[in-house]
């Protein structure tokens, strides 16, 4: 399209196009014709609806790759360009909401009182959107495996060895041939402006800082050449990789990240579907005032949450044939991220994959899918029995949370271990200081986790160090001792203290 010949509109102009028959909004100051293509827009008519005539761009940005209008729609729907002299400060009362985040973001405690990731998602709920915190925060149907996977952890004891030399401690680590200051990677988690106006980019500054690795999200909010460039010429940066039912789209997005330098593609193999995300989806009604709009009820996929409307490209005829298609178009080594028995780790290996991520996806997939954690030593054993150990990387995700479920990992044969809400909460809440903030914190926690156990490297960490025993027992929780309880004093950041 010739950017130069682009007409100028007014906002007066725009502002008539406001009906269902006849629909403009403004994105990124071009106008666009969304008439035609409301029936389609998988996030349901009601959000478009409510911009009609109005500029949309602050709605349209967390949720969408800043790509995706070039993708999807014709260059004949952008009518224009909104001459920005004619915008009138659309002067509103602030909503509840915002009041409420206003409040809370005043009273955040200072960042030097953060001192677990714990702290970061205590405060990231009070200041995130409803909307935002429900689709952070949402695991599948019952979340039952979402809790799990860091439940599983408190299974498993440590067993310190004393009367070693722990004067120094080296966290350092090699995951897929790139040397990171520790055991620990940001994995790639959708929709990253939802959490911070400037999305994934925050994260890569954060990964860049403390020298690990980041996964580039396939469904970021910022595109994908945006992360890229955010990095410095060293940074190590992976790909969680989507597979599109177009495989010619997947074929360029593989190849364009190979040329930029990504030196991992991580497939996601448990979401053939995305998993139902109950309180994703019921946020949905959160965002318009009862009878505000029109046609409520064709608007069908209104209520089926921001996962779904961000994935209804995912292919699920993906299989293990595909992996020959993989390995013909990529030198990357390719891994598969969402493993979930042992049975298919030995598979991965055997299709040639250089690794694996055992993970349920944050307990956002398949509810009652193991924690990786509990799976973890089964597949170190079958991998081992069937001598496809070497070479080949094992990391999982869901549920780390502190230095010592890192210690865990490694001790259980992970190379690393990849973090997703935790670094969401961190940025959301203090930016690019609360990311660095929360990496610190999980390696002061690990350097004084080894030291304890007496494990002055990564290579000192032995599986007889950990008890795990009880790791398959899926115990019904005991009785809570009240009296003892009652007296324990809960932790509880400051900033939430007077909100007591
Ligand atoms: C999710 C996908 C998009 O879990 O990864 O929401």
């Amino acid at each position: 399209m010739a950017e130069a010949k682009m007409k100028m509109l007014s906002q007066k102009e725009v502002s008539q196009h406001n009906t269902k028959e006849d629909l403009w909004v403004i994105i990124h100051d071009k106008v666009y014709d969304l008439t035609q293509f409301l029936p389609d827009h998988p996030g349901g008519q009601s959000i478009i609806l409510k911009y009609a005539g109005r500029d949309a761009t602050n709605a349209f940005d967390p949720v969408h790759p800043p790509d995706i209008i070039s993708r999807y729609l014709t260059a004949d729907v952008c009518m224009g360009e909104i001459d920005v002299s004619t915008l009138e400060n659309e002067q509103r009362e602030e909503t509840e909401e915002e009041k409420r985040i206003k409040l809370a973001r005043e009273n955040m405690p200072k960042i030097e009182e953060m001192y677990n990731s714990f702290d970061f998602e205590s405060i990231a709920k009070t200041i995130l959107k409803a909307e935002a915190w429900a689709y952070y925060s949402s695991g599948a149907d019952d979340e039952i495996s979402m809790r799990e996977n860091h439940n599983a952890f408190h299974r498993i004891w440590l067993r310190p060895r004393v009367m070693v030399n722990v004067k120094n401690i080296d966290t350092t680590a090699p995951m897929l041939r790139t040397t990171c200051s520790m055991p620990l990677y940001i994995t790639g988690t959708a929709l990253g402006k939802l959490g911070h106006p400037e999305g994934e980019v925050v994260l890569t500054r954060a990964a860049a800082d403390a020298n690990i690795i980041q996964m580039i999200p396939t469904l970021a909010s910022c595109s994908f050449d945006q992360i890229v460039d955010a990095a410095t010429p060293e940074q190590t940066q992976w790909l969680q990789l989507y597979v599109n039912s177009d495989r010619e789209v997947t074929k360029k997005f593989i190849q364009h990240a190979e040329k930029r330098g990504v030196k991992g593609l991580f497939v996601t193999v448990d979401a053939p579907q995305l998993g139902r995300r109950e309180k994703d989806m019921r946020s949905k009604y959160s965002d318009e005032a009862p009878g505000e709009m029109e046609n409520k009820d064709q608007d069908v996929n209104r209520g089926e949450g921001a996962a779904r409307y961000i994935s209804t490209f995912i292919d699920p005829s993906l299989n293990w044939e595909d992996l020959k298609w993989l390995k013909s178009i990529t030198k990357m080594p390719i891994m598969l991220k969402g493993i979930q028995t042992a049975e298919d780790a030995v598979l991965a290996a055997q299709h040639g994959c250089q690794g694996i991520v055992i993970s349920n996806h944050g307990g956002r997939q398949l509810d009652f899918a193991p924690s990786a954690i509990e799976i973890l030593p089964e597949v170190m054993d079958a991998l081992q029995k069937e001598g496809l150990d070497k070479d080949f990387e094992v990391y999982i995700d869901g549920g780390i949370r502190r230095g010592s479920d890192i210690f865990k990992a490694i001790a259980l044969g992970a190379k690393g271990v990849g973090i997703g809400r935790p670094a969401l909460y961190a940025m959301a809440t203090y930016g690019d200081a609360g990311v660095k903030r929360l990496i610190q914190l999980l390696k002061d926690e690990l350097v004084m986790c080894m030291r304890l156990m007496g494990a002055p490297t990564l290579g000192h960490i032995t599986r007889d160090m950990v008890d795990i025993r009880n790791l398959k027992d899926h115990f019904v929780q005991s009785p809570t001792d009240n009296l003892s309880g009652s007296s324990y004093e809960k932790m509880i950041p400051r900033g939430l203290l007077s909100k007591l």
